[in-house]
């Protein structure tokens, strides 16, 4: 077997605890995250689907009675992260934080099960599985989207999984700091702090979680009232994705598809008022505030994932696409270089993402089918290279954050063992 299949599949039973895995083995991240599992998962099923469905059921088993599944899952108390499980003061029968991140997991449980033989077991498990999707995806569209627009909103940066995104730097700007706030940070102190978000962004996150933890987290207030609410264009095609995959998914178990089918309908007509013709690209929408947002971020592309049926708006975005890192040697740049706001070291705000790099390559592939093969064999190599990182400098592939870092490898075993 290939070294470096090796080398991840290590990386991954390394990092596994009881039915999860760390994102990391370093401190910087020790919980369950939510799109982490997912990845994680996908990348099992490559050596062990068993672990690969308990995963996905450990995430589910921190599901909120309303359908919402955490960000984190707090399944060890005893550790330094911050906010901690007191800081959220929050869960059902797992402690948890009191947001949610993006909703991959039907599209990836979707894959693992196209390309897997599945036992009775497994399918009854699966079974469970695609129920507790589909209450997460009505949550989404209940308390996210209360005005049925097709699209959904974030309500706190750590939603979107990109977190200090310069995406975030208007309405963040608008979020006034509480007085007096304490806490302690500990990702700088496990991690240059040169390549983590600023204290002021932390000031700010922190102040966001404290006005929905006073909110009770009650979906319908903090909706209306929370201090940050944006429609995020990455956010909105990953979930547009999930819910075709969900249709799918449904389908095949006999369960009832109409919501979500009729949901998909409103998003595919309304996500179109989001592309800016003139500059080509998608934006994102800061709802609290009424403003536009027309940062060159490469989640923007993501739209090309969720497979809109506009093959005219395609081409657009993929001649755009091939422009966001014309001088750099790696690509993607979480942002465009020439953006005021890009810098080379900074967790969201420049560095190159294996998960990125994985979306728009399987949005590629039935569109692009040159492109995306470069994209997949130019992350490989950058992987082989540098190691199973968190993030990479697009300027020399430079490694920072985490090392070891699990969804770098299970997204890394998907780009090479996948049959494309
Ligand atoms: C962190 O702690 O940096 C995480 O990204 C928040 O989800």
């Amino acid at each position: 077997m290939n070294k470096f299949i090796k080398d991840a599949q290590k990386i991954l039973t390394g990092n596994r605890k009881r039915g999860y895995t760390l994102p990391t083995n370093n401190k910087l991240y020790p919980a369950q995250w939510n799109w982490d599992s997912a990845f994680i998962a996908l990348g099992y099923s490559y050596f062990n689907l068993n672990f690969a469905l308990k995963e996905i059921k450990t995430l589910l088993d921190g599901q909120w009675k309303d359908g919402m599944v955490p960000h984190i899952l707090f399944h060890n108390t005893d550790t330094n992260y911050y906010p901690n499980h007191t800081a959220w003061n929050c869960g059902n029968k797992i402690r948890s934080s009191g947001i949610t991140q993006p909703p991959i997991l039907a599209s990836i449980l979707k894959q693992i099960i196209d390309k897997n033989k599945i036992t009775k077991k497994q399918k009854l498990e699966i079974k469970k599985i695609i129920i507790k999707i589909k209450k997460s995806h009505e949550w989404f569209i209940q308390y996210r989207d209360p005005n049925k627009t097709g699209l959904v909103s974030i309500l706190h940066p750590w939603e979107s999984g990109y977190d200090n995104s310069s995406l975030w730097d208007e309405p963040m700007n608008k979020v006034i700091i509480e007085k007096n706030i304490q806490y302690k940070r500990a990702d700088n102190k496990v991690i240059n702090p040169e390549h983590r978000p600023l204290n002021i962004d932390y000031d700010r996150y922190v102040t966001i979680k404290n006005d929905l933890r006073k909110k009770k987290y009650d979906p319908k207030k903090i909706f209306r009232t929370g201090l940050f609410n944006v429609i995020d264009i990455g956010f909105n095609s990953i979930f547009l994705k999930a819910n075709k995959d969900l249709i799918i998914l449904l389908n095949k178990f006999n369960l009832n598809s109409s919501k979500i089918k009729n949901y998909v309908k409103i998003t595919e007509r309304n996500i179109l008022k989001f592309f800016d013709k003139k500059k080509g690209t998608f934006f994102s929408f800061d709802l609290r505030n009424k403003k536009k947002i027309l940062v060159p971020s490469i989640t923007n592309y993501l739209i090309l994932f969720a497979d809109i049926n506009n093959r005219k708006i395609n081409n657009v975005l993929i001649k755009n696409l091939k422009k966001h890192n014309l001088k750099e040697k790696y690509f993607f740049s979480s942002i465009k270089p020439n953006h005021k706001s890009f810098e080379e070291k900074r967790y969201w705000r420049g560095p190159v993402w294996i998960n990125c790099n994985w979306f728009i390559y399987k949005g590629l592939k039935n569109k692009d089918g040159k492109y995306s093969k470069k994209i997949k064999q130019s992350t490989i190599k950058l992987v082989e290279k540098k190691g199973f990182h968190e993030y990479y400098s697009c300027k020399n592939g430079k490694p920072m954050g985490a090392n070891n870092f699990s969804w770098s490898a299970a997204l890394y075993l998907d780009l090479k063992l996948s049959n494309y």
